[in-house]
């Protein structure tokens, strides 16, 4: 289908209930549904966002067009969970209906203020000439109802373009309240603008956080910043010995892990900073975009951040627009959308594109950055497994050389091989694949991945009907795809040491 501007700008209830529904029953039948992963009901889903712990209760919102598989006008929908597990639905979170939002809610963040929800978004407006306005504001959502507040930036801002948008709130230990905003400057480079304030509704705006000579691309989307404390968990001593080796990746080679540990024994027991950000336009990466993080000290007074390097955040095909929450135990959570923007999405013939990734349980440790699985997940493993939705562990204490094809029928598979210096995942015949959609260099969409890593101990591997997690070493680095066989594929065949041992379990359906 050709969408027209009309088409991708028209409101949900420009459709009846019943044309909304049928689009609904088209997505819920199609074969790439997942089964644990957040998926829209209907049309397309990006960034995360307003994810935090409020009412005893975990809300997450993602962005949304609900009539069709494209960026169109773009909705907040709203979820709450108890355990980051098992969600619940409450539909739309945020509606494109004022002159601010009329080209779409786009995306922000949300934090608990007693028994109020206090979110700040992006409210993308188009004159009549299709110019981009974005207007920053914040609403408040109080016992289910949402009160718009007027925007606190309107335009650009003075040096800027119009692609500033997505501010990222947080509460300082003094209680005022910090943002961070993505931002183009005037000669199209990317930055990230701090923003300060006491009351949550008045923003103040310092000015661009100086990132040293770090290249953000020609723009910075969905920024997040938080500190991380060292948690003390001590990895074992193989990783520590080799620890440099782990930062040196391919189609990188940017940083190597020691000055990570430079800035961390600066100060050993205190946190670092972490900066997550989408730098769109960098050149020595694989995909189309990307999305990562530098930690260091961000000097809020100086507005200068010391960090040591951009490291990508995900060595697999897509994440993006990362969002991290804190929970009531003070535990940093980050879920990504599990899609990228340019890109194609064939579950689009069944009406519906992308999901968001399993939620990620962030921790410092030793001065590295590491990603798990949250624990919680452990609730949907059963004993049986189907081969296509599963939770897959290999130790392999003597760091041997693997194989695994997965997802494998006759004509297709996924194939994750590690030789001794690089873990290598190769969708290039899972099925059916995503492509770019504008012009891009061939090098920025590749199927193969390949990390340089020299010790493998565990990876910890979750299947879901159209997607790949992979966890390697306790979530010293994390490699994710989508895939989409375009008949059952689920076959697991491997080869592994005498001395690794494997364990799959089944996983149930949450949605
Ligand atoms: C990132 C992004 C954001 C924007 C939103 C619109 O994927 O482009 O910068 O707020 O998506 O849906």
């Amino acid at each position: 289908m050709n969408w027209t501007k009309e088409q991708r700008y028209r409101p949900l209830n420009s459709e009846s209930q019943a044309e909304y529904e049928a689009l609904c029953e088209q997505a819920k039948n199609g074969k790439w549904r997942q089964k644990f992963h957040i998926q829209p009901p209907a049309g397309l889903l990006n960034d995360p966002n307003g994810f935090c712990w409020h009412d005893g209760r975990f809300h997450l919102f993602y962005q949304w067009f609900p009539l069709g598989a494209i960026h169109g006008l773009k909705y907040w929908h709203h979820l709450t969970s108890k355990n980051l597990v098992d969600f619940q639905s409450l539909g739309i979170g945020i509606a494109p209906d004022t002159i601010e939002d009329s080209h779409g809610a786009y995306s922000g963040s949300a934090l608990s203020q007693g028994k109020n929800l206090l979110i700040a978004y992006t409210g993308n407006h188009r004159t009549a000439h299709w110019e981009r306005i974005p207007y920053q504001r914040t609403a408040i959502l109080t016992d289910g109802v949402l009160t718009k507040n007027p925007p606190f930036l309107s335009g650009a801002p003075k040096g800027y373009t119009e692609h500033t948008r997505d501010p990222k709130i947080w509460q300082e230990s003094d209680g005022a309240f910090g943002m961070v905003l993505g931002a183009q400057r005037e000669n199209k480079t990317g930055t990230v603008l701090y923003l300060k304030n006491i009351d949550g509704l008045n923003w103040d705006l310092k000015g661009e956080i100086n990132l040293g000579d770090l290249n953000a691309g020609y723009m910075v989307e969905c920024p997040d910043y938080f500190s991380l404390k060292n948690n003390g968990h001590q990895t074992n001593a193989k990783h520590e010995t080799e620890c440099p080796d782990y930062f040196s990746l391919k189609n990188n080679g940017h940083q190597t892990n020691n000055q990570y540990e430079y800035l961390f024994n600066e100060n050993k027991s205190e946190a670092l900073d972490v900066l997550f950000f989408c730098p769109q336009g960098l050149d020595n990466y694989p995909n189309i975009f990307q999305c990562g993080y530098v930690m260091g000290h961000f000097d809020k007074s100086a507005l200068t951040f010391k960090h040591s390097g951009f490291q990508e955040l995900d060595y697999g095909f897509e994440y993006y627009a990362v969002q991290t929450c804190l929970t009531e135990n003070n535990e940093r959570i980050a879920i990504g959308w599990f899609g990228l923007p340019d890109m194609s999405c064939p579950s689009a013939s069944e009406g519906w594109a992308h999901c968001l990734t399993l939620p990620r349980m962030i921790s410092l440790e030793n001065g590295q950055l590491y990603q798990r699985p949250i624990p919680a997940l452990e609730a949907l493993r059963t004993n049986e497994h189907n081969g296509v939705h599963y939770e897959l562990i290999l130790n392999n204490p003597d760091n041997e050389p693997f194989e695994f094809n997965l997802r494998v029928n006759d004509k297709e598979r996924t194939v994750l091989t590690y030789n001794g210096s690089a873990l290598i995942f190769n969708r290039l015949e899972s099925g059916l694949l995503p492509e770019p959609e504008i012009e891009v260099a061939p090098n920025k969409c590749t199927h193969i991945r390949e990390l340089s890593i020299k010790n493998i101990h565990k990876i910890q591997l979750f299947s879901d009907t159209s997607s790949l997690e992979i966890f390697i070493n306790d979530g010293q680095y994390v490699m994710s795809g989508r895939i989409y066989p375009q008949s059952l594929a689920n076959g697991i065949k491997y080869e592994i040491a005498p001395s690794a041992s494997l364990q799959i379990y089944g996983l149930k359906e949450t949605l």
